[in-house]
């Protein structure tokens, strides 16, 4: 009896699944009938609708003819064709999918003419090999993490977006609509968790991004690139300050017009939704468009940035080149106490001159 009954934990598992492929397959049964309207029997006195000709949807349409009702989810009428919701197709269509085109192959049109025009921005002085740390450990994985679930829900969004027009034909209707699925799941999961992080990291880089008389100077110069020298920059420069700014401004704007269409249980009404969604796609596709310059800057772009954001650490002549106000900070700091925040790579390196 007790082998009898250890046997059958081997019949659990198979059972559990069993009953979850059926499970599913019955959600998606009912969800296609759902959507052919085909009637189960019994249904079918429900379903028996007058014939009307295309004259009397038109004036149905118009509201020529009263034919509104009231949303069970939310507090408003709808007339029985939603043209609102036509409107709302045609604002994604003309506005918004050219909008995110033009914007995000704009910019990597305008990244690579400065990389083969302007180049690479070169460290002005050869490596001292004496490092200052930059992004403590908690601020690095606060940025990867935000970057990462931003990168994910950047690629999700744009299947989301231009996934009918450019993957259903290669990939065909059943993979595709699997791929959707799968798309808009990772999408609604990962924006709350992006919403938590984005908010620790703006409450965490604050502190650096205040802005000072300095950075207009810098922005005048283009950092660096109008007239001679390299204008004076604290910890973050004029660029990474109006980065963080924009995150902190449209990044929230994209944040919560994604919860409003996250959680749909508010009453919200389908027009808010409807609108939510146009502000939350051209705020997505603006900072979408906007983090590959950063990326660039971030990486191909400036020689010796990217070990600080990796490794912690950055070399003492690029601190002064790029950050010259935070490297005399640092420097005051560590003449006064032992070097805490710098770290030597070379044998032979000695304490920064002065
Ligand atoms: C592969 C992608 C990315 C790379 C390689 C990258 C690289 C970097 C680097 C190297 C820095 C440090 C710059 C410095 O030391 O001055 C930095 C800073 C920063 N990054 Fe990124 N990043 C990426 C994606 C993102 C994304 C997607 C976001 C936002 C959603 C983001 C937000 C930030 C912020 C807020 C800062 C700090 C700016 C400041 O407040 O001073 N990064 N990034």
């Amino acid at each position: 009896m007790s082998i009898a009954m250890r046997d059958l934990r081997w019949l659990v598992l198979p059972a559990l699944l069993l009953t979850l492929l059926l499970v599913t397959l019955g959600q998606q049964a009912r969800a296609q009938d759902a959507t052919t309207g085909e009637a189960t029997p019994g249904q079918e006195a429900a379903f028996a609708v007058p014939a009307v000709d295309a004259d009397t949807w038109r004036q149905i349409r118009s509201g020529e003819i009263d034919a509104n009702f009231r949303d069970s989810r939310a507090d408003s009428t709808y007339n029985l064709i939603n043209a609102s919701g036509e409107g709302w197709r045609q604002i994604r269509d003309r506005w918004v999918s050219p909008f995110g085109a033009i914007a995000i192959l704009g910019m990597l049109g305008v990244i690579l003419v400065f990389y083969l025009v302007v180049g690479r921005q070169r460290l002005d002085e050869p490596r001292t090999g004496r490092k200052l740390l930059r992004w403590p450990v908690l601020d690095r994985a606060l940025h990867w993490s935000v970057a990462s679930l931003f990168i994910l829900l950047g690629l999700t969004g744009l299947m989301l977006l231009y996934g009918k027009a450019l993957l259903r034909p290669v990939f065909g209707d059943g993979a595709w609509a699997g791929l959707m699925t799968g798309t808009k799941t990772l999408h609604n999961y990962l924006g709350p968790l992006f919403a938590i992080m984005l908010l620790l990291v703006l409450a965490r880089f604050l502190r650096h991004n205040l802005p000072r008389r300095h950075d207009l100077t810098w922005l005048r110069q283009g950092g660096g690139m109008v007239g001679k020298g390299h204008p004076d920059a604290g910890f973050a420069n004029a660029g990474e300050k109006i980065w963080y700014w924009l995150l902190a401004s449209v990044g929230l704007v994209v944040v919560i017009s994604g919860l409003v269409l996250d959680f749909p249980n508010f009453n919200q009404a389908r027009d808010t939704m409807q609108w939510a969604n146009v502000i939350h796609a051209l705020g997505a596709l603006g900072l979408t468009a906007v983090a590959l310059g950063h990326i660039y800057i971030g990486t191909i772009g400036t020689e010796g940035v990217l070990e600080g954001m990796t490794h912690g650490y950055v070399d003492e002549s690029w601190a002064k080149q790029h950050h010259n106000l935070w490297y005399e900070e640092v420097r005051g700091r560590t003449d006064e106490a032992p070097p805490e925040e710098t770290k030597h790579d070379a044998p032979s390196a000695s304490r920064p001159p002065g």
